[in-house]
């Protein structure tokens, strides 16, 4: 049986770092009320870096850690809730960048779980023989879309910009590979934690100097139903995917959780019993980098070592949509 096995991985952020003290000298916030609530202390914001630069800068890292090159990939993933354009998606200008020839790629949707439904898309496409090799990017540019002012102040806190990197490959190797991934979604909450504009959802043109007024354009969030529905879909489909895969959790050996909130995930941790240090953040120094936030927790495990041959990894997010998703790996 082929499954898809992760041979590389790489993750990038820009150098600019924010602080939680930067923000307050331009919103009313404070350094104490972000670190409590979340556990950010800084973030990494563009200067004139684009999505497509953060997207490439963590992709050749993963093709190196492989040691392949782009001409070996047979297939883009990219997921994104931040397109370097209206269309096309952000892949295609990653691909020229890549100069990998004409291997079709494609960006998909679905905000904070992007990264695991991108897995889910690419294990499905190696298993079915359709491609040998598969380079599944997450990769977010949040800053320049969020409202810097009072108004925007309990979401823009929270979000920061990067990218992370995963090469996957056709195995035979019996125990090794994406084991299961789970995937939900409940779309009646779509507007809880969304942007509104510019969008087709309402008729007229998808971009008014009203919308710009009104701060349609930028993400809002109910943070407290939110909160609620993370701590409680995270460990639901955690469970579901180590009971498909016939795997109890003390088999796992790292936990990756989508970084949110650090009490989100401290939550979580709680309720199953799992110990701090099976559990990587990176949240405090990067914030919430949406679908790039669990691609850069496995670049920073392998950098650390943590990815050796046989380490079982669980990887779970919850986001916008709502979306929820976990998947279970063996190296
Ligand atoms: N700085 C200071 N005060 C702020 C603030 C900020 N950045 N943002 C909001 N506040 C204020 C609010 O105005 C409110 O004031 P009030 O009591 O006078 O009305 C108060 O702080 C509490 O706001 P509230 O939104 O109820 O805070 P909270 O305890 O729910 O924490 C979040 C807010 C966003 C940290 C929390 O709800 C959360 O983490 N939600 C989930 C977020 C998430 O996971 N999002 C991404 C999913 S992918």
């Amino acid at each position: 049986m082929v499954r898809a096995r992760i041979v590389g991985t790489g993750g990038y952020v820009p150098e600019r770092v924010v602080t939680n003290h930067d923000l307050a000298e331009r919103m009313d916030t404070s350094d104490e009320w972000i670190r409590q609530r979340s556990g950010i202390e800084e973030r990494r914001w563009v200067t004139d870096e684009t999505a497509a630069d953060l997207a490439e800068q963590a992709a050749r890292r993963a093709l190196a850690r492989a040691g392949l090159e782009p001409g070996d990939i047979d297939c883009i993933v990219l997921a994104t809730l931040s397109a370097h354009a209206e269309f096309p998606g952000t892949s295609f200008f990653l691909q020229e960048r890549l100069d990998c020839g004409e291997i079709p790629c494609f960006d998909l949707r679905a905000q904070c779980s992007g990264f695991l439904f991108g897995l889910a898309t690419a294990d499905s496409f190696i298993r079915a023989g359709q491609f040998r090799r598969v380079l599944l990017v997450g990769c977010e540019v949040h800053s320049t879309g969020l409202d810097i002012s009072d108004r925007g102040r309990a979401v823009s806190v929270l979000f920061g910009d990067g990218a992370g990197a995963v090469v996957l490959e056709g195995s035979e190797k019996d125990d090794a590979g994406i084991l299961e991934v789970r995937m939900h979604a409940e779309g009646r909450h779509a507007r809880r934690l969304w942007i509104e504009a510019p969008g087709t959802g309402y008729p007229g043109p998808r971009l008014t100097e009203e919308h710009v007024r009104s701060g349609r354009i930028y993400p809002v969030m109910e943070g407290r139903f939110v909160f609620k529905h993370a701590v409680t879909r995270m460990p639901e489909v955690l469970l579901e995917t180590l009971h498909a895969a016939s795997l109890k959790l003390e088999d796992v050996d790292l936990f990756l959780f989508h970084q949110a909130n650090l009490r989100i995930n401290e939550y979580v941790m709680g309720q199953l019993g799992i110990p701090p240090e099976k559990a990587p953040s990176n949240i405090q120094r990067y914030g919430n980098c949406s679908a790039a936030s669990i691609p850069l927790l496995l670049a920073e495990a392998d950098e650390a070592g943590r990815l050796t041959p046989g380490t079982l990894v669980s990887m779970t997010a919850f986001g916008s949509g709502f979306s929820w998703a976990s998947a279970v790996a063996r190296l």
